[in-house]
């Protein structure tokens, strides 16, 4: 209750803590801070990316929008209560087996999410999957992946997105004039030159764009 005074009491992955905080401090707040539980991250603070979900009763909420004085009484859960490193949780497995991560600040926000699904629809069809990840965001662009680990975790085939797409190597077909493939075949680059030859913004070492580490002149 966010009326009340003195301490907010909550149920965090199955322990109760007692805690002398305001009761309106963002749950975000009290379980990284007061709790060290650091699964849940900071993104917007404003509800808006889903990087801070737990799951609160069953079901998937946005701590940083939610006063600690409303989630007690209620069961809260967070990433550290799904799995531990050598035990993960399914979802989490699936994660891993489909490398859905690029920095990987989104993943909580995802996995809890999907998790939350999972628990109350066993069986959801992709379009399902894809509506309630709608409001995720993850800026590194992984969501072809994160969709394979959902599907994955629900049991559903993976052999969708990526895989069923034909794919040419950029190295089997002619180059645009005056570029090469890139050595993985992913895409063209200008020809290599020496070192010794290239200005010294090449030589502090740039590719396609990026940075992609120093080389030794
Ligand atoms: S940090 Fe909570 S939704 Fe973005
Ligand atoms: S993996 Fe970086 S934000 Fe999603």
């Amino acid at each position: 209750m966010l009326g009340r005074s003195g301490p907010v009491q909550l149920s965090v992955n199955g322990v109760a803590h007692t805690l002398d905080v305001p009761r309106d401090t963002a749950l975000l707040y009290v379980l990284r801070n007061d709790l060290g539980l650091n699964g849940p991250k900071f993104g917007c603070g404003l509800g808006e990316c889903g990087a801070c979900t737990v799951i609160l009763d069953g079901v998937a909420a946005r701590s940083c929008v939610v006063p600690a004085g409303i989630a007690e009484g209620r069961e809260i859960m967070t990433l550290e209560g799904l799995g531990a490193p050598g035990r993960p949780h399914p979802v989490q497995q699936a994660f891993i087996d489909e490398q859905a991560a690029q920095c990987g600040y989104c993943l909580n926000g995802m996995i809890m999410t999907a998790t939350a699904l999972l628990d109350r629809h066993p069986d959801p069809s992709e379009a399902e999957i894809r509506a309630e990840l709608r409001y995720n965001l993850c800026r590194c662009g992984t969501h072809v992946e994160i969709l394979r680990a959902v599907l994955r975790a629900a049991g559903r085939p993976v052999a969708v997105l990526n895989d069923d797409v034909p794919h040419t190597p950029h190295a089997e077909v002619p180059a645009p004039a005056g570029l090469e493939p890139r050595i993985d075949g992913t895409n063209w680059r200008p020809p290599s030159r020496p070192a010794s030859q290239a200005p010294q913004d090449e030589v502090a070492g740039r590719e396609g764009g990026q940075r992609v580490g120093v080389v030794e002149a």
